[in-house]
Parts: C-alpha cells; structure tokens; sequence
C-alpha cells in the first residue's frame, strides 16, 4: 500500500495547464505542482472501482433521463460509451491518467473523448462526493456476497470434518493443560459456531451497505428533479439514504465491515495457533498434506505449517486497517473531506486478505488427517477422566468437595506411579475411597467419558451427530435464502 502509481498511470513530469486538463481547472490560475499532482490522486488504487462507478453512472444516467434532464437519445450515447470504455479497462487498453486524480474523473473524460459534449452531461446532478460513497458501497457488497460464500464453503469443511470425527477422542484443554476428553467433531463444530456468528455479523453488516448515498451531490442535494428512488432500484439498494449530508461522509459501513472482518481474523488465528500446535512433534495431533506446507532451506527434516501460520500473522494487518479506519473519521466535520480518500487502501486489503485466508482455509480444512491414536494416548495420559471419578462418587452420596479431594489423592499417587486412573486396580483406587466398585471402570474409560456428556452442547459423539445434522440444515437453508 503506498501513493506509488503502477506502471499503467500516465504521470505528468511538470506542471499542468489546470485549465485545459482538470475538470474543475476554471477557477486555478496556476498549474498544480507535479508532486501534489501524484500526493493527491487516487486512481493508483481506486481504478478497481471502476466496474462499480460504471454501474453506478449507467444509472444515474438512466434516472437523468427517466426525469426529462437527459433525452434519451443522450442516456444511450452515454451508456453505449460507457460500456465500451469498461471493455476498454478490462482488455488493458485504457490510459489511466495521473492528471485526472481518480477513477471518476479518469472515466468521465474518456467518456467525453469519445461521445464529445454529451459526456459532459453525466455528472449533472450528482458530484463525486456522493459518487464515490456510491462505488465503494456497490464494489464492497459485491465483495460481501462473494466473502459470505467462502466462509460457507470454510463451514461446509468443517461440519464434514466433524461428521468423520465424530466418535474420535482428542484431550480437551483449559490453561493449555489435559482437562477433560472430548471428541474432535465437537471440537471442530466449536469453530463452525464461532464462523456462524462471524456469518451473522456480515449480513447485518450488508443491510448498512445496501443504502444508496446518489443524490447528495456534494453534500446538500441537488437543484435537478432527480427520482433517487428509482435509481436505487436500478443498482440494487435497499433504499436511497435519509440524509444529504451523512451520505457523502458516513464511512461507517466501512468500519463495520473491517470490524467484522478483524473478528473473524482473530477467530481463524485462534485456530491457526492450534493447527500449528497440533502439527507439532510434541503434540503431534494432525498431520497436513504437503501441499499447504512447506520445508526449511537449512533444516531437510522440517514441514513448516505455513499456511496457518501466514494467516495468523495476517490477522494483524486486518485489525491494523480497523484501527486505521476509525481514526480516519476520527476528526472529520460534516460533511465530506479529503480525508475519506484514505479509506481505501485499508479497506482494500482487508477484502484481499480476508478473501484469500478463507479459500486457503476452506481448502485446507477438508484435508487435515487427525492422528487418531496420538490424539487417544494423550488423553488417556492426562488424568483426563479425574472428574468423571469425582462425579461418580457424587452419585454414591459423596459431596462434590470431598469427591474431589478423594480424586485429588488418586491422581497425586498417580503421578508417583506413573499410572493413569484407568490402569490402577480397583484396589489400588479403594485405597481413596470405599465407595469405589467395579463400575468405576465405566466411567474411567474416554469414551465412558464423553458419551456421559449427552446433552445439548456436550461433547457426546451422540450429540455431535446431532449438532452435525443442525448445522447441515443451516448451511442448506443459507443456499435457499
Ligand atoms: N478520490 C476521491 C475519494 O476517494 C473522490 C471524491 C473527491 N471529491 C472531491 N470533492 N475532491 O474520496
């Protein structure tokens, strides 16, 4: 990210005649300095607006004409024009200029080259402060829907994954210590939840994209009968903003966006710590095909969990563009300022990044390979069912306190034998406590365990399946509404 222009920006080497260049050149009696020229302008990375601005002008155009300010004959020179320099940008063949500050400015002259005065007439009752708000409002929920679809396809893998694990024990951890066994489908379904309300924030977020600021004009309306109704319904919003002044300054929608998007980083890296650790010798939990890992130039053994590890580090730089968007609206007075030209750049990086962690995501997720029998050893070695021994003493009459004394001193033995729960005799565990029978071992054993824990929201591979079956409907119901 950097004011730096990429190759195919025309850039002026010295001063510029304002008034023979500049669309707003009348007034300026002076060229603009060439280095202010290239601080100010934009079109370095807001030509990826350009589908969006496109769109939003052949409405416009079309409301203009809807209303008698344009006759038809002039909407369609616009449109055809229009159309033709979108083929242009898309084929590599348009000049984008320096000179002409941004995107909006860029096209409209080109429009102008080729249709002559009537591309004059376009930007009649509208300016490029309510323009503007326009694009990035078209261009992100375009970005919305298609984010929305990869964080499904991410969820679809990990519903999958749980089905397959369903019954799988893993070691379950508080403070990173072995705490309870639970199975490594209910595991997985912790992060679809997780990914479900990260889902949930991005459609509210949308419903706030979705309003149209065309209209405002540059910050107070327009004196032209402009239907703003109607071209609100040409591009799809939900309706046209309530007022002029909010419309071209209100980045909000923007912030959101970024917010959500700092939230569901933060989720995958959680997740990504865990895949790191798990695909450790010392864990040794998973294993990841070698194609989402890669080696050491040094080290010939190692198989490095990249991936996970770059998308972790990315959640940095997503909450960075949060930040930055926050404090960019910060110390703004209504109603549009310069300032707003900044929000791109973050904003941008965040839909890129966001976007390439899900498909990194959603591909690699169907493919982890779960190391069933380290995952069960592990368990199985860290008194993982001391809680279930308390419980069962509880069941005989033993308050919970002494129950858990009891387990206390089993486990302290434990340790001094190097014996887990489930290996000692049943002597051995009488020594603790006279309410211990033979069906102790029941409840000892890891899946003895989980299948206890056979409630809504328990780790039972029972309740697993069901959960699975829920949130399969979910993701189904996502497609048809
Ligand atoms: N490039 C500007 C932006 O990104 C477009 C709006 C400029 N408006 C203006 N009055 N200078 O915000």
């Amino acid at each position: 990210m950097s004011n730096q222009n990429p190759p195919n920006i025309e850039v002026a080497s010295g001063s510029v005649d304002n008034s023979a260049d500049k669309p707003w050149g009348g007034r300026f009696s002076e060229p603009t300095d060439a280095f202010v020229e290239r601080f100010t302008a934009s079109v370095g990375f807001d030509q990826r607006l350009y589908y969006h601005d496109i769109q939003g002008s052949i409405a416009h155009a079309t409301m203009l004409a809807s209303v008698g300010v344009l006759s038809d004959a002039e909407r369609d020179q616009i449109i055809q024009g229009l159309n033709e320099i979108r083929a242009d940008i898309e084929a590599g063949q348009f000049q984008w200029s320096v000179k002409l500050e941004d995107v909006h400015m860029n096209i409209e002259s080109r429009l102008t080259d080729k249709i002559g005065i009537t591309g004059k007439k376009l930007h009649t009752g509208r300016s490029r402060n309510d323009q503007v708000a326009t694009d990035i409002r078209l261009y992100v929920r375009d970005e919305i829907d298609a984010i929305a679809a990869e964080l499904t396809r991410l969820q679809q893998g990990l519903v999958a994954l749980a089905e397959r694990e369903a019954d799988t024990i893993m070691p379950g951890f508080t403070h990173l210590q072995t705490a309870q066994p639970v199975t490594f489908g209910h595991h997985m379904l912790a992060w679809y939840e997780m990914l479900c309300r990260d889902f949930d924030r991005l459609g509210d977020c949308r419903k706030r994209v979705n309003v149209m600021p065309l209209g405002a004009a540059a910050l107070a309306g327009t004196t032209y009968p402009i239907n703003r109704e109607y071209t609100a319904q040409l591009l799809g919003f939900d309706r046209p903003t309530a007022n002029s002044l909010d419309s071209v300054s209100d980045r909000d929608f923007a912030i959101e966006f970024c917010s959500f998007a700092s939230l569901l980083m933060i989720h995958l890296s959680r997740f990504s710590e865990e895949l790191v650790l798990w695909t450790s010798a010392q864990f040794n939990f998973i294993d990841l095909p070698d194609r989402f890992c890669t080696g050491s130039s040094i080290m010939p053994q190692k198989k490095n969990p990249d991936v996970p590890e770059l998308v972790r580090g990315k959640s940095g730089r997503v909450t960075g563009a949060l930040i930055s968007l926050l404090m960019l609206m910060k110390g703004q007075p209504l109603a549009y300022n310069k300032d707003n030209q900044e929000d791109k750049e973050p904003l941008f990086d965040v839909i890129d990044t966001v976007k390439d962690c899900l498909k990194a995501y959603a591909d690699m997720v169907p493919a982890i390979q779960v190391k069933e029998d380290v995952m069960r050893e592990a368990a199985r070695r860290g008194f993982s069912t001391a809680t279930d021994l308390a419980d069962y003493l509880v069941k005989r009459g033993v308050a919970f306190r002494d129950a858990h004394e009891v387990v206390g001193k089993a486990v302290g033995y434990g340790v001094k034998t190097q014996k887990d729960l489930a290996d000692m005799s049943l002597d051995e565990l009488r020594q603790f406590s006279a309410n211990i029978d033979a069906d102790v071992f029941d409840v000892l054993t890891l899946e003895g365990s989980v299948n206890a824990r056979n409630h809504l929201g328990g780790t039972a591979p029972a309740q697993v399946r069901l959960a699975v079956a829920k949130a399969k409907a979910a993701l189904e119901s996502r497609r048809a509404g």
